[in-house]
């Protein structure tokens, strides 16, 4: 009968990287250059919750974001669909009655909805709705890496580390929690919204495009992430902040450096975003000691690590002031991992 209806529904924790993952050596096993580490954000302020529904009765693809209906035209939700349909396994609903084959999926469309308890901010939900996809497609895949790499490090809170192995077949490649999340718990992250107007170019071509063509990105993955991993380690450990701040800024200008050294360059900050850097560098160094480690991934969306409460609430407060948000100042909203700063 053409009256069914297959749900599923999931939940997933953001994670923003403080050591880079850029460049794959492997595409389809999704297998990096270089470890990685990351802060996974607390769900109860930055998450997204996904649907996914298949069902005969749906002729085309379709997807809403916070209730929203978005184009699904785009080369990179089609790929990203087709990858995961190509993974797609049986999946039998005993109740229902439903039996889908591997190669039914072919022909079946979805329906994904999609709400972030926080105003969207392009590069930091995708791997939500993937997360859903391959659940409701019996995606036989247990490293927590289907179509974003970088999410497999969502399955932990706190610091975790997403070590790149050496097999051929990725069995060694897995994330690693590092301490959880109460080990630093006076960090606070504040993420500025940045409107932006070009098209971002999607991890996975950015990626290969860098891979092929910069000639940092091997000096960065052999020589300079290795070195950087095990301080970052350090001072994770001993929650050795200005030592933390050095190397998270450091690693998101490397990494938006290689995009530049890319041919053709890839931009993922813009001015605001140029804007910010400043104003957090010139800060840092007014105040002797760190105040703020700012990242950047995949677009312009600053993303702003603050020693503790008071440092966080009087970033807020020169934001606020230099770039409140407008259409002038290019800014969109300001999120923030901890609620009670806003009281
Ligand atoms: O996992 P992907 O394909 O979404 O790539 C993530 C890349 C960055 O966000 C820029 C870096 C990272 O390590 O998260």
């Amino acid at each position: 009968s053409q009256k069914w209806v297959l749900m599923v529904t999931a939940q997933t924790p953001t994670n923003i990287a403080v050591i880079k993952y850029w460049g794959k050596r492997d595409e389809n096993l999704i297998l990096a250059i270089n470890d990685s580490i990351s802060v996974t954000l607390d769900p109860a302020h930055l998450c997204t919750t996904t649907t996914v529904a298949v069902s005969p009765a749906f002729n085309q693809d379709r997807m809403w974001l916070n209730g929203k209906e978005i184009s699904l035209s785009g080369g990179r939700y089609q790929n990203c669909l087709w990858e995961i349909r190509a993974c797609a396994n049986d999946v039998e609903d005993e109740k229902k009655g439903i039996r889908i084959t591997k190669k039914d999926w072919e022909n079946l469309h979805v329906h994904v909805t999609s709400y972030n308890n926080f105003p969207t901010a392009a590069g930091l939900a995708s791997s939500a709705a993937v997360y859903s996809l391959a659940k409701l497609m019996n995606v036989q895949e247990d490293n927590g890496r289907q179509g974003s790499g970088s999410a497999c490090r969502s399955l932990y809170g706190g610091f975790v580390k997403w070590v790149m192995g050496k097999e051929e077949n990725g069995s060694d490649s897995i994330a690693v929690p590092l301490v959880d999340e109460k080990h630093w718990d006076e960090l606070v992250i504040i993420i500025a919204v940045v409107c932006s107007r070009q098209k971002e170019t999607s991890s996975t071509s950015g990626m290969r495009e860098t891979v092929e063509t910069s000639a940092l990105i091997e000096h960065r993955a052999k020589e300079v992430v290795p070195k950087r991993i095990i301080q970052m380690e350090e001072a994770i450990q001993k929650r050795d902040f200005a030592t933390f701040t050095h190397l998270t800024c450091a690693d998101s200008n490397q990494f938006h450096a290689v995009c530049l050294d890319t041919s053709p360059p890839i931009f993922y900050m813009n001015d605001t975003s140029h804007r910010i850097i400043g104003c957090v560098e010139k800060w840092n160094r007014s105040e002797g000691t760190p105040q703020v480690a700012y990242t950047f991934d995949a677009g312009p969306n600053a993303v702003l690590i603050a020693r503790n409460r008071t440092s966080a609430a009087l970033l807020l407060q020169r934001l606020l002031f230099h770039f409140p948000p407008n259409s002038e100042t290019d800014l969109n909203s300001y999120v923030i991992g901890d609620k009670s700063l806003m009281e």
